[in-house]
């Protein structure tokens, strides 16, 4: 489909490389912005900073096709274009649980003020709700005499690992404070998946940023919900996989988000789950503030759950202890370790005096740079040689796959720690290892249960 509708996105991180190669995929003439000129050069030269599976082919795709550039000129970019996605983070600020909103106010500013005619500025980051609204009033204040712009919100719902797909194919789009006329554009910019059945819920603004923090904050309640219920299963001997497969086949619960483990971390769910709760508060609004904080916790309880198994399978001290963590990224799939929970563990247990080797397929090298005490393998391999207990912390399909016989030879240890339930126990088990998982007891360790 060619339509001379010309879009511009700002910021060029996971949300906007992947936004903008996808609306040349739909068809527009589209320039990324970003104030990194490297990340800028890495991109127009057809290479993604980060890993994200199908996106370097569809950049390189639009790249050849002359519908994608980059550049760190905005003005020149924002006045060439009639459609403006507003794609940078909002990261927690520096000791708060708000969301640090800097980045979007600059880049709405810096857009209004090189508008130079008419056109749309679309916010696609995850804000606080109100957020739109002050915005709006930023954007009139800026725009030059005589260009009308509108504000509205649609937000992401992309997860990393699958953001081509996501992007291109979303299960809902969601506009928020529309006018009729800015409907219709963006019903244009998503037309293909519009007529492939994707369907569009319009409605105020408040709404429109509240539906992706309510997202978030339901998925995070679904994965501290079955820790939760991960802990009892362990006191009453039950196994949680199983109990989530059976939770799962109703449909009203669906079995996604119910894997117990190490918890969630990442880019998005902490920290919205943090800035909900922040903004709640400010707003009076104090039970969703008060469940959120409890998912908060049971979330991160959940990794000093798995130093302390690692600490009781060195008999009480971890000091000089080999420790293989096999995973470094938040989850597969992705070379994040933004607020990591498998880096956290390694890093608890390198505090305590541990010998950590980490080892991931994908995350060494941003792994290296967070937490550059650590020690990085370049193989499964090289974890394990030699280590006294095994910890599995990111469920890479190169680890569930891993041969604990040849595993075993490797080791000096025969202790592994599953933290993501992805293990066949039954096979480690066959191959000599004592196997410990969260919220399924080894079949020795079933204690009878006590009626009080
Ligand atoms: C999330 C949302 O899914 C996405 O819709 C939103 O736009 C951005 O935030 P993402 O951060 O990419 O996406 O990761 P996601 O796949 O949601 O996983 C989040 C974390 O939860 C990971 O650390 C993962 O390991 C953990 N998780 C997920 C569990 O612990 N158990 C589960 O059952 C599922």
């Amino acid at each position: 489909m060619a339509t001379s509708m010309r879009v511009s996105v700002i910021g060029t991180g996971y949300l906007g490389a992947t936004h903008a190669a996808a609306m040349a995929e739909l068809g527009f003439e589209v320039t990324g912005v970003d104030v990194d000129p490297a990340k800028v050069d890495l991109l127009a030269s057809g290479r993604v900073p980060f890993f994200e599976p199908g996106l370097p082919e569809l950049l390189q795709k639009h790249l050849a096709t002359g519908r994608l550039r980059f550049t760190t000129d905005l003005a020149a970019a924002v006045a060439d274009a009639d459609i403006h996605f507003i794609c940078v983070g909002t990261p927690q600020q520096a000791g708060s649980s708000a969301a640090n909103l800097d980045y979007v106010e600059v880049a709405v500013a810096a857009v209004a003020r090189a508008m130079s005619r008419d056109g749309l500025v679309v916010g696609k980051s995850t804000v606080p709700v109100g957020t739109g609204e002050r915005l709006r009033v930023l954007l009139a204040a800026l725009t030059p005499e005589g260009v009308a712009a509108e504000l509205v919100w649609n937000p992401e719902f992309l997860r990393e690992g699958r953001a081509v797909e996501d992007t291109l194919r979303p299960d809902r789009i969601v506009i928020g404070g529309a006018s009729p006329a800015a409907e219709a554009m963006l019903r244009e910019v998503y037309a293909t998946p519009i007529a492939a059945g994707t369907p569009v819920i319009t409605c105020d603004l408040p709404t429109a940023e509240l539906v992706k923090v309510s997202a978030n904050a339901f998925l995070a309640t679904k994965i501290s919900f079955i820790n939760a219920i991960a802990e009892l299963c362990e006191a009453a001997g039950a196994d949680v996989t199983v109990l989530a497969d059976a939770l799962g086949h109703d449909a009203r619960i669906g079995r996604r988000f119910l894997n117990a483990g190490l918890g969630f971390g990442g880019g998005c769910l902490p920290k919205d789950i943090r800035a909900l709760t922040h903004r709640a508060g400010e707003l009076g609004a104090p039970q969703i503030a008060s469940l959120m904080r409890r998912v908060d916790e049971i979330n991160m309880r959940q990794r000093e759950r798995v130093v302390e198994l690692a600490i009781a399978a060195c008999d009480g001290s971890v000091l000089d202890a080999r420790i293989a963590v096999l995973g470094a990224a938040f989850k597969p799939d992705t070379d994040d370790v933004r607020d990591s929970p498998a880096l956290s563990v390694a890093a608890a247990l390198h505090l305590r005096g541990a010998q950590v080797s980490v080892y991931d397929p994908a995350a060494g090298e941003t792994g290296r740079r967070t937490f550059p005490t650590l020690t990085f393998a370049a193989s499964t391999a090289e974890a394990v040689r030699g280590a006294d207990v095994v910890l599995v912390l990111t469920e890479w399909p190169e680890f569930v796959d891993a041969s604990p016989v040849a595993l075993a030879e490797l080791a000096r240890g025969r202790t592994v720690i599953d933290a993501r339930n992805c293990l066949d126990a039954d096979a480690w088990r066959a191959a000599g290892w004592t196997l410990h998982a969260l919220g399924r007891g080894a079949p020795a360790d079933v204690r009878s249960v006590v009626f009080a």
